[in-house]
């Protein structure tokens, strides 16, 4: 199997590159700078928001480039993290309506974000999308994404745990004591081991059922507050702090929505099709990662 990659340069990339080449596929990597070393690659190719991808001779598409999210989040920073999912994508099905023959399958990334904020309603791929920034922004996404040419699975991807990412930010202020609930500490948090996160995008290439939208998080989402003891117990420090939602909103205007919402996601459609998560509960998957 010859896999393209985009985004493979990126935390959750590099990981699923280990996973590929595990399994024997070759990955063909593409970034905006193919000079640069990824990994265990076979070839590198130019990721260009101007033209279509040269996806020739792929035989599956995993599509994970993109702004990162994390950050303040001014008029500049909010146009890119669309423009760079929206255009990027458009870019990759261009890419697969040049070929002759296309891949049997396109994995393209959306984010648990799709959903909104809705308390501690359960939610699965078949509840309807929210209304603030990010759920418009992962709705034009998956939108952009749909092509009649191959099947197309949509990993709608939580909070992601690993040596990157979200705890890379929080392990700093935690090991120096200065980690802490955000808010009230009741909103729900999806999260997925990266390794189960790369497994899973491989099931879904593999898996002739699965298409349209995949919850990829894992079955036991935490409240932020239990998160957070449990990211502190897994650190042997204490989580005295507390960043109010006020100080949240105010310091990080609309990326606090991000932090402050609740979202309880189930992973219905990858329990439904069998997939055998390595980490379902939260402190094995932090022990993992701290130790
Ligand atoms: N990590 C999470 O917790 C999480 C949660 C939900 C969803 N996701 C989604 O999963 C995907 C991968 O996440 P990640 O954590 O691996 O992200 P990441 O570490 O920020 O990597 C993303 C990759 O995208 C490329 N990129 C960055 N800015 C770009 C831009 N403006 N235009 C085009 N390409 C750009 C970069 O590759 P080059 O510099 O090599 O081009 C980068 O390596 C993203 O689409 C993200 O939205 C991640």
């Amino acid at each position: 199997m010859i896999l393209a990659l985009t985004g493979a340069s990126g935390f959750v990339g590099r990981h699923v590159i280990k996973a590929a080449v595990r399994r024997g596929y070759e990955v063909i990597a593409f970034s905006r700078d193919p000079s640069r070393s990824v990994g265990d690659c076979v070839e590198m190719r130019r990721f260009s928001h101007d033209a279509p991808l040269d996806l020739n001779g792929c035989e599956a598409v995993i599509h994970l480039a993109g702004e990162n999210v994390a950050g303040l989040w001014t008029r500049g920073k909010m146009q890119r993290i669309r423009d760079s999912r929206v255009q990027g994508t458009r870019r990759v099905v261009e890419g697969i309506r040049a070929l002759a023959e296309p891949p049997e399958v396109f994995v393209s990334a959306s984010a648990i974000g799709y959903y909104g904020d809705c308390g501690d309603k359960e939610l699965t791929e078949q509840s309807l999308p929210g209304t603030d920034f990010l759920a418009e922004t992962c709705l034009a996404w998956e939108r952009e994404s749909a092509t009649p040419l191959c099947r197309v699975v949509n990993p709608r991807i939580g909070h992601v745990l690993g040596d990157g990412g979200m705890l890379g930010l929080m392990r700093p202020l935690f090991r120096l004591c200065l980690g802490g609930r955000l808010g009230n500490g009741r909103q729900w948090m999806p999260w997925i081991h990266v390794e189960d996160l790369a497994e899973m995008l491989l099931f879904a290439i593999g898996n002739l059922d699965v298409r349209g939208p995949l919850n990829a998080t894992a079955p036991w989402p935490v409240r932020n507050a239990d998160f957070t003891k449990a990211f502190a117990r897994a650190l042997h420090r204490p989580a005295f702090f507390h960043a109010p939602a006020w100080a949240l909103r105010l310091v990080l205007r609309e990326f606090s929505a991000e932090l402050l919402s609740s979202k309880r996601v189930l992973p219905a459609v990858a329990t439904e099709h069998g997939f055998g998560f390595r980490f379902p509960e939260l402190t094995p998957a932090l022990n993992d990662i701290v130790h």
